[in-house]
């Protein structure tokens, strides 16, 4: 049996309007999932094993803001394995199943400092210069994928919409991939911000990019849990980064919550 099939199996056929990415210390969103049926990634063939602290390895499908929801709680970072196709049985089992959106959220340090640790901020683009495309070795005309306007529009405005309703300031800005897992030199931070980013993190795009691969449309949002690497007295660390963003989980929750009453259809 297929992970598809064994989500249908578990959790039944409903259509599923979007599946939600938790990053690093935000695992605590899926508690907000109603009527959840949890189901581990190990009982789902293909789905990796989310080996990192901060993730807990299992998908909970139930309804958050109104709608019937997938929450993947826990991904594979490029940095755990090296290959950054690890979450693509992940988004393919999503097509699999009809999931018509994707909207990921990472923890992510700042490169701006009126942008301190606690904001969220959309990612409206993203530089992904310098890690391996996760499409590298794909065959087909269809690994070329456009990727203008890969943070989709229309869910940007939902999610805009969802802290507004909120009342929680929301940034939006331009995302660098790292692949990690050490942090960044303060001139590497330097050299981000002159290239134009706004934030660094280790995940989210090589799923953008698998997404778009497979025609979902695709959002993210970023905790800011740090300021980056040079931008502040200390260093970043990873303890810092889960317990922050923790505290911001329930902050992220609403504005997921919003995002999602406010989708214009189902
Ligand atoms: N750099 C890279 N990834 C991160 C950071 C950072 O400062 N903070 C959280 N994830």
């Amino acid at each position: 049996m297929n992970a598809a099939d064994a989500i249908t199996r578990r959790a039944g056929a409903e259509p599923i309007a979007a599946a939600i990415v938790l990053g690093t210390g935000l695992g605590p969103l899926a508690d907000a999932v109603a009527e959840a049926v949890a189901i581990p990634y190990a009982d789902l063939p293909g789905f990796p094993h989310a080996g990192v602290s901060g993730h807990a390895g299992r998908l909970v499908i139930g309804h958050l803001g109104g709608r019937r929801v997938a929450v993947l709680q826990g991904r594979v970072h490029t940095y755990e394995t090296g290959d950054p196709r690890a979450m693509k049985p992940v988004i393919d089992t999503l097509k699999a199943l009809g999931v018509p959106r994707l909207l990921l959220t990472n923890a992510a340090g700042s490169l701006r400092p009126d942008m301190p640790p606690g904001s969220l901020m959309v990612i409206e683009d993203h530089i992904a210069l310098f890690g391996p495309n996760p499409l590298i070795g794909l065959a087909g005309d269809d690994r070329f994928v456009p990727m203008n306007g890969a943070y989709d529009a229309g869910l940007r405005q939902a999610i805009a919409s969802g802290a507004a309703e909120a009342g929680i300031p929301l940034f939006e800005g331009v995302y660098a991939w790292v692949t990690g897992p050490s942090f960044e030199t303060p001139a590497e931070i330097r050299a981000l911000r002159t290239l134009g980013a706004d934030a660094v993190g280790m995940s989210t795009v090589p799923e953008v990019i698998l997404a778009r691969h497979a025609g979902l449309r695709a959002a993210a949002l970023s905790m800011i849990t740090n300021l980056a690497a040079g931008l502040a007295p200390e260093a970043p660390s990873h303890a810092e980064t889960k317990a922050v963003a923790h505290a911001g989980a329930a902050a992220m929750a609403a504005v997921i919550r919003g995002c999602l009453t406010s989708l214009a259809d189902a």
